[in-house]
């Protein structure tokens, strides 16, 4: 499908609207936690995070580009489910309640937790979800698992028969160290039960065309600063397709939408073999 260019240059703007809202945001929080950022500058940056988020999250989750995708992964979590960074929980409507014994919510940022606490109540979960400190990657995640009592604290390995039933990444792995993209996957793969599913929607590099992609480039050198460490070069649909030991992976790109040149988003459902 042609894109107009006005579709374009919308598309490019959408990134500095994003931006204009942070720096609104930015002395809003040193106003409200007016010595973190000398005490902690990462804690600062966590809790700038967390006031912008809580007005561009709710807004992106309900929007048309990621409800209807986000919904068909989420609603077929079930059982045991780890989600990665879920952030204040924007997204947890979806989840199908009936099918979910408990949530693990690995979410780095605890300036978030409270929030997701409030939707998981809101949204038919109370009791249901568990945060943990914990970012996607192994050094962060199974430590987290180990001190929750998911996994043997006395051994290095996973267990054969798994631990999750569904793992959820919705917009996040952008968020995780990118070099460990591959490690992360493999982990999130020995950690599903034999059956369980990996579910995923998540945007990756642009393949749209070399205006682009440069355009892309040059605004990765700024965007992760300003958004909480998310790139604009994810790579999970490929390193989820030349990843073996699934039985299933259907693994596709959301393209009907205009305006998603700088964002390619991608969705997955793979299945464990
Ligand atoms: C764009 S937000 C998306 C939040 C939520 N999944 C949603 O769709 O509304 C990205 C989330 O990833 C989290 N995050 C940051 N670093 C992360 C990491 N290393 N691993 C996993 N998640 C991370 C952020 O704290 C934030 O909550």
């Amino acid at each position: 499908m042609a894109v107009t260019i006005i579709a374009r240059i919308q598309a490019y703007l959408q990134l500095w609207m994003m931006l204009a809202v942070a720096l609104v945001y930015l002395p809003i929080t040193l106003i409200s936690h007016p010595f973190l950022l000398i005490t902690s500058p990462s804690s600062f940056r966590s809790a700038w995070f967390e006031s912008y988020f809580s007005v561009l999250g709710p807004m992106l989750a309900r929007s048309d580009v990621q409800a209807g995708h986000v919904e068909q992964v989420l609603s077929r979590a079930k059982g045991t489910v780890l989600e990665l960074g879920p952030g204040g929980g924007d997204q947890i409507y979806h989840y199908k309640t009936d099918q979910i014994d408990q949530i693990y919510a690995a979410e780095p940022n605890t300036f978030l937790h409270p929030a997701l606490l409030r939707n998981a109540e809101k949204h038919g979960l109370k009791g249901k979800v568990v945060p943990l400190k914990a970012g996607a990657e192994p050094g962060s995640l199974l430590p987290a698992l180990k001190k929750a009592g998911l996994i043997a604290s006395t051994t290095s390995s996973i267990p054969e028969e798994g631990v999750f039933d569904s793992i959820v990444a919705i917009k996040c792995l952008c968020s995780a160290p990118q070099d460990q993209i591959p490690a992360t996957v493999e982990v999130v793969h020995a950690l599903l039960k034999p059956g369980g599913e990996f579910l995923f929607f998540e945007h990756v590099a642009n393949d749209t065309d070399s205006i682009t992609m440069s355009y892309a480039w040059v605004m990765n050198w700024i965007w992760p600063v300003m958004m909480g460490n998310c790139h604009l070069n994810g790579k999970v649909d490929k390193v989820v397709l030349r990843t073996g030991g699934w039985d299933d992976r259907n693994v596709q790109n959301i393209s009907e939408f205009q305006g998603l040149e700088v964002f390619r988003y991608v969705k997955g459902i793979c299945r464990k073999a």
